[in-house]
């Protein structure tokens, strides 16, 4: 091995909640939880993430902190490692590269989302400073036209890589953990902000009441929930492994877990009292005429809202803002993911690994970038059938509804079934001390039988045919 344990970065404790904080939250909290939740009615939707995220979301997250500090390497050497013995043995490993090839993949096209927060960030302070001119459905126009201008998306993903590369490069104490340090706080502050100021929204009780009223959920809607709250946390893919092979001895997993968890979903449910304050701030009818179930409100609708508001000039660059650093952050735990691999399996320098990563994910993004109008074969292409158009969505479908789930169905087994009682039950207890019967309700019934039946059951539907992403 190039890279002696000695060798690896490690993170400070701060630093290591900052950096797993960041990664979970990110465009998943601001930009695709408000829209999945409107689609689904809020609500009771709200309810079931919650439950999916305390039932099948944290204890994954934990075992996947357990593997990666337990043996201090990325996702395939660690499973690797910690199956030494175990039945399956090397196989195992296969895990690992899953989820190096679904950070790689999900990386290619989630940098490209965020190039458009830099691009919409641009856009809304010429808009602050020249006056909002847009009317209409000129806005939806004018995002379709950015969409379709390939240089343009391939211009901002470039961008967004190369802030990922040069961070990645700096490595994980004077990089990683310096750049989350920096960015979660102001990102915590900026909405902060912008949750006391819908306060004084028209929309704002009608927003609280759609959050958290009771009503019917669809089977589709618990499927979305479960498949949700994997991407949101990170979990499914060695992000958290990777984060984890570099956390100190002295932290607390369970602890840290629960931190983790719970400002991820505070940051989700402050992004949708924001967004539905702005939303149902207009009357129902327009509201079905411009919403509809559309993922693209962040682009089409809201820059209009802004400007409508006290403030607005304010508030509309400073919320691209601050879904760039979301995303940034998120970014950065991506590209560690496949950089670390390439460190430790391959003993590539760090410089040379995350060169090598970040340029493979840019040129691997192109076509996705190109997919959104920019070429008509790449934007239409259906290998996966009519339900993912394009290539984007094709790359989308594959990792939100297949690697995630199965990453996280794979870790689940492995740690509940196959990994070492005695090194799992350590490792959890160190630096966190004895945590008595939670281990067997942790190990013995979350990680044996409930996720996995949950995930199996979340694979069953999409072999179905019922999509969730
Ligand atoms: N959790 C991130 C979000 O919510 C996405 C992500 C998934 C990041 C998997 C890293 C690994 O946007």
């Amino acid at each position: 091995m190039a890279n002696g344990s000695n060798e690896r970065g490690r993170f400070g404790q701060l630093g290591f909640i900052f950096a797993a904080v960041g990664s979970a939250i990110g465009l998943g909290n601001i930009w695709k939880f408000p829209y999945i939740t409107y689609a689904n009615d809020g609500g009771s939707f709200v309810l079931v993430y919650l439950v999916a995220i305390a039932l099948i979301g944290l204890p994954i997250m934990m075992a996947e902190l357990v593997i990666g500090r337990r043996t201090r390497q990325s996702p395939v050497g660690a499973f690797i490692d910690a199956a030494k013995g175990r039945l399956g043995g090397r196989a195992w490993g296969a895990v690992g590269a899953l989820g190096v090839l679904g950070s790689f993949i999900l990386l290619s096209y989630y940098a490209l989302i965020a190039g458009w927060t830099v691009y919409y960030f641009g856009q809304c302070l010429s808009w602050s400073v020249r006056g909002f001119d847009l009317e209409g459905q000129a806005l939806g126009e004018a995002f379709g036209g950015f969409l379709a201008n390939g240089p343009l998306q391939v211009g901002f993903h470039a961008l967004f890589m190369l802030v990922t590369v040069g961070v990645v490069t700096l490595g994980v104490r004077r990089g990683i953990e310096r750049v989350t340090k920096l960015l979660m706080p102001v990102l915590g502050a900026i909405l902060l902000l912008l949750v006391v100021n819908s306060f004084w929204s028209p929309g704002f009780g009608e927003a609280i009441r759609f959050l958290f009223h009771v009503g019917p959920v669809t089977g589709h809607g618990l499927l979305e929930a479960v498949g949700h709250a994997f991407f949101t946390l990170s979990v499914g893919m060695g992000a958290m492994l990777t984060y984890g092979s570099y956390m100190t001895s002295r932290q607390s997993i369970p602890r840290s877990a629960v931190t983790i968890c719970f400002l991820d979903t505070l940051i989700a449910i402050m992004a949708c009292v924001v967004m539905f304050s702005i939303i149902f701030s207009v009357s129902a009818a327009e509201r079905a005429a411009t919403f509809g179930k559309s993922a693209t409100i962040l682009f089409t609708t809201l820059p209009r809202m802004f400007y409508e508001m006290p403030l607005g000039v304010v508030l509309a660059p400073t919320f691209y803002l601050l879904v760039g650093f979301a995303a940034l952050t998120s970014t950065i735990s991506l590209l560690e993911v496949v950089a670390a691999y390439l460190i430790d399996q391959r003993g590539l320098s760090r410089r040379k690994a995350s060169l090598l990563a970040g340029g493979a994910v840019f040129a691997f993004g192109i076509p996705s970038a190109l997919s959104l109008g920019a070429s008509g074969a790449l934007s239409t292409l259906a290998p996966l059938g009519e339900r993912t158009a394009g290539f984007f969505d094709t790359m989308d479908y594959t990792v939100s509804n297949w690697v995630l789930p199965l990453g996280g169905l794979l870790t689940a087994i492995f740690v509940g079934w196959f990994f070492s009682r005695r090194a799992s039950s350590q490792e959890l207890a160190e630096g966190h001390g004895d945590v008595g019967r939670w281990y067997f309700v942790w190990r013995g019934v979350l990680l044996r039988f409930v996720c996995p039946v949950a995930i199996l059951w979340i694979i069953w539907a999409v072999i179905g045919g019922r999509s969730f992403a």
